[in-house]
């Protein structure tokens, strides 16, 4: 690209941000700003370079030589544990000429050797050496010539994350008050979660900032997108109960919604079945962290940009089998202008039964899986808004709306006494998690770099 044209770019995505940064002001967003390829570009530069980023979980990996291949937008990176038992990010690009080294999903190697002249590589990144070594290089400086590491990495309760900048907040910084919600999550049993099965891939023709957006804090759609599969009774909330609950905007764009009721007698614990609540250590939480877990009935939520998750009970045949708590935990990972691979693992606490886990993950599966009754709805309206986005006058013309709950629109209001941290609204008829969002997300497109 010539500079003339480089810079028509930027002052085009400059001119849209502009005018996106004036409506959000007023809660409302523009169409433009979804699958648009000057604004993809920058938001792999400004938006996924510079924030952490999910990349595997400790469970994963457990044994030393264990990898998995994982990705950062456009960049591959393999996560594994050297034999020191450290884990590590590694750019998955061999610095001889850039061939790709790692050639499986995942696996067990001590070593990687290019497929390419046969370069060989440590597990820890080193470059070891090459075929006819002696004669192809002798006298090469092998120390400069290893892998290249991702600049941070950081486990958070068992949460492998990377961060592409050396500089900038730590990883429990950049999550604010939410590190606090998950720490409350992860923190229930002293053994932590665990992995259950592969995590499940998939495209869909989506911008990622719209399923960003909905796991921050749409609980509204499930009265029409997933009013079906709710009607059939997949959960025991009733839809009208299951909306009274907190959007809690957790600072730095984060934004986490708690279907709960704080005065229930029986305490709730995402209805975790008994035996399961005798294994947690309620000791590990803080008194404001047991207070919200006790009366929690759904947790849903994103970390600012791009990995949501969803603690909830649902069962996989309501006649039949009683609704089972799932956590499911994923990655949009945009691929392009209005597309991404859904990344998605689901997770249970270590210390249950196999037989629990079993039924968890039948319930996450026939839900929240690939072909799950819920997961199928939202690409329906997520792909069209995505192919509407590039209308030639909805591009120019088109103003959406996201309103509720701000300016005395709607009942939701903020709770002025609220004790935990971020800043709350009740009930969940409301907007404001997604104008967190977004307004975080403009902060990291307009930064100069
Ligand atoms: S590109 Fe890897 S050894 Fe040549
Ligand atoms: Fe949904």
């Amino acid at each position: 690209m010539d500079r003339k044209s480089k810079s028509t770019n930027s002052s085009k995505v400059q001119k849209i941000l502009e005018e996106f940064q004036k409506d959000l002001n007023e809660g409302i967003t523009n169409i433009g700003i979804l699958n648009d390829e000057d604004l993809y570009k920058t938001e792999l530069e400004k938006v996924f370079v510079g924030n952490w980023n999910y990349m595997a979980h400790d469970t994963e990996i457990p044994n030393t030589g264990d990898y998995v291949l994982r990705y950062i937008g456009d960049d591959a990176f393999i996560v594994n544990r050297t034999d020191d038992g450290e884990v590590q990010v590694i750019l998955d690009i061999c610095p001889h000429r850039g061939a790709s080294i790692c050639r499986a999903e995942k696996g067990n190697s001590s070593h990687f050797r290019c497929p390419y002249h046969g370069w060989t590589f440590k597990n820890n990144g080193d470059l070891l050496g090459a075929p006819a070594y002696k004669e192809a290089y002798n006298g090469l400086d092998r120390k400069k010539w290893g892998l290249t590491h991702a600049p941070r990495v950081e486990i958070f309760h068992g949460f492998i994350f990377a961060c592409l900048e050396e500089n900038g907040p730590s990883l429990e910084e950049s999550l604010g008050g939410m590190s606090w919600y998950l720490d409350m999550i992860f923190s229930l049993q002293d053994e932590g979660m665990e992995v259950l099965g592969e995590p499940q891939r998939y495209v869909i023709k989506s911008d990622w900032k719209i399923a960003a957006e909905n796991f921050s804090g749409d609980d509204y759609h499930l009265m029409t997108l997933h009013k079906s599969t709710y009607d059939i009774g997949v959960m025991q909330i009733p839809l009208k109960e299951n909306m009274k609950g907190y959007h809690i905007q957790a600072g730095n764009g984060h934004g986490v919604s708690f279907s709960i009721d704080l005065e229930s007698e029986d305490p709730l614990f995402f209805f975790y079945p008994e035996e399961i609540v005798k294994t947690f250590n309620l000791d590990n939480l803080s008194e404001k962290q047991l207070e919200l877990a006790r009366g929690s009935r759904v947790c849903v939520g994103n970390i600012f940009p791009n990995i949501s998750f969803l603690m909830l009970p649902l069962s996989p045949d309501p006649k039949n089998v009683p609704p089972t708590p799932l956590f499911t935990w994923r990655v949009w990972r945009p691929i392009g202008p209005g597309e991404i691979e859904v990344w998605n693992w689901f997770f249970m606490y270590k210390n249950t039964t196999e037989e629990f886990k079993r039924s968890s993950y039948r319930s996450a599966m026939s839900t929240f899986g690939i072909a799950g009754t819920f997961e199928l709805d939202d690409p329906v309206p997520w792909e069209a808004m995505t192919k509407n986005a590039k209308g030639t006058f909805a591009k120019k013309n088109m103003k959406l709306n996201l309103q509720m709950g701000m300016n005395n629109i709607g009942s939701s209001k903020q709770v002025t006494d609220w004790s935990f941290p971020g800043i709350a609204y009740y009930p969940r008829f409301e907007e404001g998690n997604q104008r967190h969002f977004y307004k975080r997300y403009l902060d990291d497109m307009l930064k100069e770099k």
